[in-house]
């Protein structure tokens, strides 16, 4: 009878017994240990390295012999050569068990390795990616069993792999026979594993071990920006990230605009879906580039988008999301190929997945932040709110989620504010005023100084200051109202009111110079009334979306708040909370989560199981609609205040105290009006 060994793998600590002479990727796979093998042990691709350790272990009751493995043999010792190998390293599936041993699989061995991003706070994830690589020996073919080529490859996979591989299609049907001649019988192949029911595709094949890894593209499809991250499938790695400006702007700036220039244009629908692809291809080829790959080994992309950029991705008409009952054309994921789409130049037979749409008007987007900020399995509840031209409101814990959307409009942006502009270099970004001289310093994008630094001016270079985006409109307004500039209800003091000359007269209203630019009117900064009063829509809109979610939660406090999105990254808690953009909460509790949206779709794209998760736990969520909600009008125009007209904000209050005083239009205070009363 063979003798048995004890062998303990690390870090699982999965242990077990097996007989003499198992190679250590066998005794891997019996004992369900995580060893990677793209050659099926064959000794080429290097992906089955371990570190075997020897001596006493007595916690485990064992001793490991320097002779517990087989000898360094010839196909390590020739990998050693070609390639390197660590010192201490050995080739999993070479080296045999000849006696009780440990053995630790070093992370990059790991199939589904645990991918942790640090510069985000995302949910950590292991990587399970959809498609993968397996090298594969064919039988040639031979006259007396007359079986064609792509056959005897299905049988090789099934045998070596036991995977059952669809028929190709005809793209790949014609190069399969030279690849097959051109590797003497030895391919590598990609194979797609759909996460739903377990099919499994052909998506290309290569002659020989392809050496290179294979890539994906997550792509955060916004109505303003699009964002695609290339990532390397076998680490999870983001190798490199672009973005560019959604061009389909030039029909409408907002969600609605561009429904109804699909309703008023024939061929509108048409026109938006060709110019957004135009640009997603060429994005992806620009990130190939940027990484020097070969185009072939894209092989994955995910999309996440609201439902009325995934109709317009897809070709499908937008026009019934534009008036209630909103029927989306489907909102299950979507699984195509890429060329469908219109991504040309990566492999032709690349996977496309979209994440489910959660309804009408809360889309993939929002389902990526419910995979990225799981608050289905939060223990408190947990408002989260993705700032966008149209933010996305998510409330909810382990018992119920709750999801809406809120058109909260381009304000948070820098649009539609009179020197609003893209968060890029020479943007005013940061602000403070001070309560007690009413003078201002603040942040321009490309310098870490404040303005009232001596060496600010030096620190910008050649940058000019040209305008304040998003997140310096919302902390300028929030600074005005604790300074005193601004009232409760929004209204911008006189100069006599505020006690600062830089209240000036702007028709019949007022505005705040932030920026003097050295007294050019052309290049001054100010915050009017008419900007004020867009950030008080905008923020009236996301507060009575999160209500209207509270009150059908039957719920007058949450325990936390979420600011996600790329802009929300971007949002300091105080100043939102001063603005009465979110429910009243701890300051603490307010926190930042970066690209939800984003991060959801590298988790799906990296991991095929999070697409099933994501698909189960939108089935869940309860859709509450805001456009016909009657209740949402009353929340909007109540959320008007700053904080708010009728919402007592006691956390708030308790850190903050803000200036009581209320102006009056023309420029006389109540304040004023009693003095002149009592003088007369
Ligand atoms: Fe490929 Fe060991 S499994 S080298």
């Amino acid at each position: 009878m063979t003798e048995e060994h004890q062998v303990i793998f690390f870090p699982s600590g999965k242990r077990g017994l097996v007989p003499e002479n198992t190679t250590i990727l066998q005794a891997a796979r019996r004992l369900g240990v995580d060893l990677d093998s793209v050659c099926g042990g064959l000794g080429i691709c290097s992906k089955c390295q371990v570190e075997p350790t020897f001596g006493e272990f007595a916690k485990h009751g064992m001793t490991a012999d320097p002779n517990a493995l087989s000898p360094w043999n010839a196909v390590e010792e020739r990998y050693r050569q070609k390639r390197g190998l660590l010192e201490g390293r050995r080739l999993g599936c070479q080296a045999r068990i000849a006696g009780d041993v440990v053995v630790s699989v070093p992370p990059e061995s790991q199939i589904n390795k645990q991918v942790i991003r640090k510069e985000i706070s995302a949910r950590p994830f292991t990587l399970e990616a959809a498609t993968k690589l397996f090298f594969v020996r064919v039988d040639e073919p031979d006259m007396k069993s007359p079986t064609g080529d792509f056959e005897r490859l299905r049988v090789a996979m099934k045998k070596q792999w036991d995977l059952d591989i669809l028929p190709p299609e005809l793209s790949l049907l014609s190069r399969l026979q030279p690849v097959l001649r051109r590797g003497n019988w030895e391919v590598t192949v990609a194979v797609h594993t759909a996460h739903d029911n377990e099919r499994q595709t052909l998506i290309d094949v290569w002659p020989g071990l392809l050496e290179e890894s294979l890539y994906g593209i997550a792509i955060d499809l916004g109505s303003t920006t699009i964002a695609a991250h290339l990532v390397n499938l076998e680490t999870g790695e983001v190798v490199a990230s672009a973005g560019q400006m959604n061009p389909q702007i030039r029909f409408g700036e907002d969600l609605m605009s561009r429904v109804s220039y699909a309703m008023m244009n024939p061929d509108g629908s048409t026109e938006m879906t060709r110019v957004v692809r135009e640009t997603l291809g060429e994005l992806c080829s620009g990130l190939v580039k940027e990484g020097s790959l070969v185009p072939e080994t894209i092989v994955e992309l995910v999309f996440v988008c609201n439902p009325i950029m995934h109709h317009l991705l897809l070709g499908l008409d937008p026009v019934e999301l534009g008036q209630a009952p909103f029927a989306l054309a489907t909102s299950d994921s979507i699984g195509i190929k890429a060329s469908e789409v219109g991504i040309m130049d990566i492999n032709p037979r690349a996977q496309a997945y979209i994440l489910p749409c959660i309804a009408g008007h809360v889309g993939a987007d929002a389902a990526a932040v419910v995979l990225s900020e799981v608050p289905n399995q939060s223990e408190d509840l947990v408002l989260i709110v993705d700032v966008g031209t149209n933010a996305e409101i998510i409330l909810g814990n382990y018992e119920r989620v709750l999801a809406c959307s809120s058109p909260t409009g381009p304000a948070f942006e820098g649009a539609q504010i009179s020197s609003g502009q893209r968060a890029a270099k020479g943007a005013i970004e940061r602000v403070e005023i001070s309560p007690a001289t009413k003078e201002p310093r603040f942040q321009v994008i490309g310098s870490d100084l404040w303005s009232d630094h001596r060496d600010f001016r030096k620190s910008l270079g050649d940058t000019q200051i040209t305008g304040i985006c998003g997140s310096g409109i919302i902390e300028a307004v929030a600074e005005m109202r604790l300074a005193g500039i601004m009232d409760q209800s929004g209204l911008i003091g006189s100069p006599k009111q505020t006690g600062t000359r830089r209240s000036i007269a702007d028709g019949r209203t007022y505005s705040y110079v932030i920026y003097e630019a050295g007294g050019d009117p052309l290049r001054q900064i100010a915050v009017t009334q008419a900007d004020v009063r867009a950030i008080q829509l905008a923020k009236s809109a996301l507060y009575a979306g999160a209500r209207l979610l509270m009150d059908e939660m039957g719920v007058a406090t949450v325990a936390r708040v979420v600011l996600a999105g790329a802009f929300g990254a971007h949002i300091s808690p105080k100043h939102a909370l001063i603005l009465g953009m979110i429910p009243d909460v701890p300051l603490p509790k307010v926190t930042s989560a970066g690209n939800a949206a984003g991060n959801g779709a590298l988790i799906a794209l990296c991991n095929r199981s999070m697409r099933t998760e994501i698909e189960a736990v939108v089935g869940e969520i309860t859709k509450v609609e805001t456009a016909i909600e009657p209740r949402f009008q009353e929340h909007f125009v109540a959320a008007n205040g700053i904080p708010h007209g009728i919402d007592p904000f006691p956390n708030l209050s308790k850190t903050i105290s803000l200036p009581t005083e209320r102006f009056r239009a023309g420029g006389n205070s109540a304040a004023d009006k009693r003095r002149r009363r009592r003088k007369n």
